[in-house]
């Protein structure tokens, strides 16, 4: 079974036929939401919204061990997150779907590892390459079917939030060698990482990052934008295609 990470404008999927809903009790507290099990084209998923199903939980507060916790005692075989992200690369504009390949982490203060109290192992997992490569290609594969609709690597940048950032910041990050940026991603993967749950993420272009094409000189990350609900429509139609019986897809879909 997959398990479906869903972030901003993902808070349910509408190709999900739902079986069933469970709330989950972890060591590390209460996760986003109750899991939701259910089918895509017949295989069985679990989905869980990030955010809380009526999106009120933001990037800092998010229960991020609980989540993850909750999805490994399922026994998924991997976990495909969904994030929305601000474009820093040129060729990443509002409405890309990408398929990143890397992490920077800027964020502080979450707890970001199962590894801490007396009682534990000093323990350091690997984490060079953050997502998962057999993950990526299934991912990539699917993408393939959905007429090349996503960008396949890319650095994803996690910074703390809520705020966004400035555009001194963007400019940083992306001299770091960044390409996109988030506020979710870590220490999500990390985590994910840590027990052994293979981590791959669709993330989904909502704005130019700070500064970027500064036309936009405020930005506002309001899911509501036509461009960010087309990649929205990409990342179902990826969903779909990873879960099998993907009929040839001739959506018209630029990327
Ligand atoms: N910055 C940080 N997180 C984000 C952004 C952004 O510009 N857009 C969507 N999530």
């Amino acid at each position: 079974m997959l398990a479906i990470i869903g972030g901003t404008g993902l808070t349910q999927l509408a190709n999900l036929n739902i079986t069933r809903r469970e709330v989950v009790r972890t060591p590390y507290g209460d996760p986003s939401g109750a899991l939701t099990f259910g089918e895509i084209n017949g295989n069985e998923v679990v989905f869980i919204a990030r955010h809380g199903y009526g999106h009120t939980i933001p990037p800092h507060e998010i229960n991020y061990r609980a989540n993850i916790w909750a999805l490994a005692q399922q026994k998924v075989r991997g976990i495909v997150a969904v994030a929305s992200v601000g474009g820093i690369r040129e060729d990443l504009p509002p409405g890309t779907v990408v398929i990143p390949d890397q992490i920077i982490d800027y964020s502080w203060a979450r707890k970001h590892t199962y590894f801490e109290g007396a009682d534990r192992p000093v323990t350091h997992v690997d984490f060079t390459l953050p997502f998962s490569p057999d993950l990526r290609e299934e991912i990539l594969r699917a993408v393939r079917g959905v007429a090349n609709c996503a960008r396949d690597g890319g650095v994803y940048a996690c910074t703390q939030g809520p705020r966004l950032e400035t555009k001194a910041e963007i400019k940083r990050i992306e001299n770091d060698g960044g390409d996109m940026v988030g506020m979710t991603g870590m220490p999500e993967a990390a985590l994910a990482r840590e027990l052994g749950v293979p981590y791959a993420m669709l993330a989904v272009v909502s704005n130019w990052a700070a500064g970027k094409h500064d036309s936009a000189t405020e930005i506002h990350l309001d899911a509501a934008n036509d461009a960010f609900a087309a990649a929205m429509k990409k990342v179902h139609k990826i969903l779909e295609c990873m879960s099998g019986a993907c009929t040839p897809c001739h959506m018209t879909m630029g990327n």
